[in-house]
């Protein structure tokens, strides 16, 4: 084999085992991805900021979604944990957007994961974009998860 093609062998390896790994790093919001004392911290913020349009059970007002259920859950299967923060971060509320903390926002999703039934963990929700690009939300449970 001549030397060029060897080189060009290992590069293919490489690429070949990337996604494989970054695969295994991926956590669905089923894996229990935040606390309950989290989400009991979120509550309150969630009632003062975001219940007066989305509701104080999540299911929506005149104007706003749902933030929890069906709807929302189609709307955000498949992505990550990440752009819901950034979603979040940059336009809500929408009546004063940009003023929420990190950690507020983290505690508030907290919340909504557990109106929407995701299962508590030993872990709090991070405020890392990094580690939450990390957690995929999945609509409905993928099969094989308790
Ligand atoms: C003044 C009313 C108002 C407040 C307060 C408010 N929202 Fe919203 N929110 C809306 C409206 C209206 C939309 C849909 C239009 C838009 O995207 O701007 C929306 C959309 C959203 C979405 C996208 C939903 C989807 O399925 O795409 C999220 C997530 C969200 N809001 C979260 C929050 C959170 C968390 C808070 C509290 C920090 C909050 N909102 C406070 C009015 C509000």
């Amino acid at each position: 084999m001549a030397r060029h093609s060897k080189f060009l062998m290992a590069a293919l390896l490489v690429v070949a085992a990337t996604p494989a790994m970054t695969q295994e790093n991926l956590k669905s919001v089923w894996d229990g991805v935040y606390t309950a004392e989290q989400a009991e911290r979120g509550k309150p913020l969630y009632a003062q900021s975001c219940a007066s349009c989305h509701g104080d059970r999540l299911t929506g007002g005149e104007t706003a979604p749902p933030l929890a259920g069906g709807a929302f859950l189609s709307n955000w299967n498949g992505l990550k944990a990440d752009e819901l923060f950034e979603r979040i971060r940059k336009t809500m509320p929408q009546d004063k957007p940009g003023k929420l903390t990190r950690p507020a926002i983290a505690d508030m999703m907290a919340f909504m994961f557990q109106v929407n039934e995701f299962p508590a963990g030993k872990e709090e929700l991070s405020t890392k974009p990094e580690a939450l690009s990390q957690i995929r939300i999945d609509g409905t449970k993928p099969a094989g998860k308790k």
